[in-house]
């Protein structure tokens, strides 16, 4: 599963060869993507060959998972509208939006009152 998100490179994640099962699809920055159900996002998304899920709000670098297990904050993207989730502990789900988060996710006033 290519596409045109990937670089080049040698990448840890990839699906096992002839790997079947059940598959879901998700969108990446609109990209329909078809990938293994049950697996996290961040995972997904490096299998399909995405290598910037973020970009930081001072200096534009782009970022990518590191940890794999909820303790960097590298890997935050927004999913279905949702800014700043973590995507290797969030699980895919058919239908599921991603968008790569660029910069400083704008904080929600109205929710953090209350
Ligand atoms: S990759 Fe480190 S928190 Fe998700």
């Amino acid at each position: 599963m290519h596409t045109e998100f990937e670089e080049k490179g040698v990448s840890l994640f990839v699906a096992e060869a002839g790997s079947g099962g059940e598959k879901v699809r998700i969108y990446f920055d609109g990209q329909p993507l078809d990938v293994p159900a049950g697996t996290s996002v961040a995972s997904a998304l490096l299998m399909s060959g995405v290598r910037t899920f973020r970009s930081t709000p001072v200096s534009a670098s782009p970022r990518a998972p590191y940890c794999m297990m909820g303790v960097c904050f590298e890997c935050l993207v927004e999913i279905d509208g949702r800014p700043s989730r973590q995507s290797c502990l969030t699980q895919v789900r058919d239908g599921m939006a991603i968008k790569r988060q660029k910069g400083a996710s704008a904080l929600n006033v109205a929710s953090a009152e209350g």
